[in-house]
């Protein structure tokens, strides 16, 4: 037998009544406005994939959070839990023949078995914006600016937000410098990858345990994070060979970004080096200033990934940024849009008599693009005026009986009070469109 309980939302995932569609419908606008301005155009893909695709490419962080079953057909399958890898499958078949550099852009829901926790659920919709073909510091620069007038186009600008900047290639010659070895690299991206929200103490043993690194090599590791600008680690690493060209593409990056208006937004940070496996090159996240969020977005290169997926060798830089962080963030920060419900027109009727023409009314006004609602029951003048407000009408149009016999109707601004009479003709002719 079912209960009510039986039916209860699943934890992790979210329904979107109108007021949440409102914010979500904001975001969406916004993100492909400015997705359009850079060139960039949507596609999509299928929710559900074959579970090799994420298996390896995505790392082992992912794979362990994957929603996969066996299907009715016996395949091996998974809810996509990011949308990287099918981009890479989309392009492999398509992009030889298609000119570049390839800029597309998509929204799609994803779906992660994380523990749930503020800012991280089971499903979450993610603007996803890829540039493919292009490699250097123009193409990283160009998506992570995006990426920034995604979210200033919602109202946060450098005040609020910033963007942490790094580069796989420029840690990998540091860290060799300081003896560790190649096949260790990954292992110990994952252990840098945490610098943040573990103690020293525990970073260290986790590099010596987990990565197998001799302890004065551990301990030079944990020491790069003590002076963490651009400048002192080029003053120490600045001539090896290993460093210096990642070092100056670097320094290009930040230059285009600057001339593009987003120096303010974007600091060096050696600590980024992203969970995903398939980064190559510069990455990012994108946090609010304060620090109270966790990530809103976070990118970077991948120039292998399409190989691997069985495509072209194709350089690709991009970003993900997640719907769910960026929304409690406007919410707190005041800028999110007044969602409640709104109506150019409610028709009151005061009389059965006058109904027939309310309907005509509604029919030639909507023809004009307006939007109106009227009484559909026969209710009370008052409780008629009240559904209009709730409704949140700019303007209420009364078709009482004495007003129709004369030609007209009574058109109350919800806002002012003021009224004032409009003739029928106006308002049941398609001629009169903008009166
Ligand atoms: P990601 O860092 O795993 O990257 O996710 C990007 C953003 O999606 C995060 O910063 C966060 O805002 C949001 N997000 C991720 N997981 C969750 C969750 N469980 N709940 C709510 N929000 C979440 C990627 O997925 C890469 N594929 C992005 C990319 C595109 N790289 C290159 N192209």
């Amino acid at each position: 037998m079912s209960n009510a309980k039986d039916f209860a939302r699943l934890p992790g995932f979210r329904d979107f009544p109108p007021e949440e569609m409102g914010l979500r419908s904001h975001l969406f606008d916004a993100w492909r406005r400015v997705a359009a301005r850079y060139g960039f155009r949507e596609y999509d893909a299928p929710p559900l994939e074959p579970l090799d695709l994420y298996v390896e490419k995505s790392g082992e962080e992912i794979v362990g959070q994957l929603y996969n079953f066996t299907d009715k057909g016996g395949r091996q399958v998974s809810l996509r839990p990011e949308m990287t890898p099918s981009l890479a499958r989309v392009l492999g078949d398509r992009s030889r023949s298609m000119p570049k550099p390839i800029r597309w852009f998509s929204i799609p829901q994803l779906f992660r078995y994380e523990r749930q926790q503020r800012g991280r659920l089971r499903e979450h919709f993610q603007w996803n914006v890829d540039l493919v073909g292009a490699a250097g510091p123009e193409a990283d620069a160009e998506v992570l600016a995006v990426a920034l007038d995604g979210l200033r186009e919602l109202g946060l600008d450098a005040r609020h937000i910033r963007a942490r900047v790094s580069d796989r290639r420029l840690l990998a010659g540091i860290l060799s410098a300081l003896g560790v070895p190649e096949s260790r690299l990954l292992a110990a991206y994952g252990v840098v990858d945490k610098v943040e929200r573990e103690p020293p103490e525990r970073i260290l043993q986790r590099l010596t345990d987990e990565v197998d690194l001799p302890r004065e090599v551990a301990e030079a590791v944990v020491g790069l994070f003590d002076a963490p600008e651009l400048d002192q680690v080029e003053a120490r690493f600045g001539e090896d060979p290993d460093v210096a060209p990642h070092l100056a593409s670097l320094r290009s990056f930040l230059k285009i970004l600057e001339d593009l208006g987003f120096g303010d937004y974007v600091d060096f940070d050696l600590t980024i080096v992203r969970g995903l496996a398939y980064y190559t090159g510069v990455v990012f996240e994108i946090f609010d200033r304060a620090g109270e969020f966790r990530a809103v977005a976070g990118g970077g290169r991948y120039d292998r990934l399409l190989e691997l997926v069985g495509g072209e060798s194709l350089p690709a830089v991009g970003f993900g940024m997640g719907d769910v962080v960026l929304s409690e963030l406007l919410r707190e920060r005041g800028l999110a849009p007044d969602t409640s419900h709104s109506v150019d027109h409610f028709i009151v009727i005061i009389g059965d008599e006058q109904a027939s023409l309310a309907r005509r009314i509604a029919a030639s006004l909507r023809g004009r693009g307006r939007s109106v609602v009227y009484g559909i029951r026969g209710q009370s003048v008052r409780k008629q005026f009240s559904a209009a407000s709730n409704e949140g009408a700019r303007e209420v149009v009364v078709l009482g009986p004495d007003e129709v016999n004369r030609g007209v109707a009574v058109v109350r601004s919800m806002d002012s009070g003021a009224e004032r009479e409009v003739e029928l003709t106006a308002l049941l002719d398609d001629a009169a469109v903008g009166a």
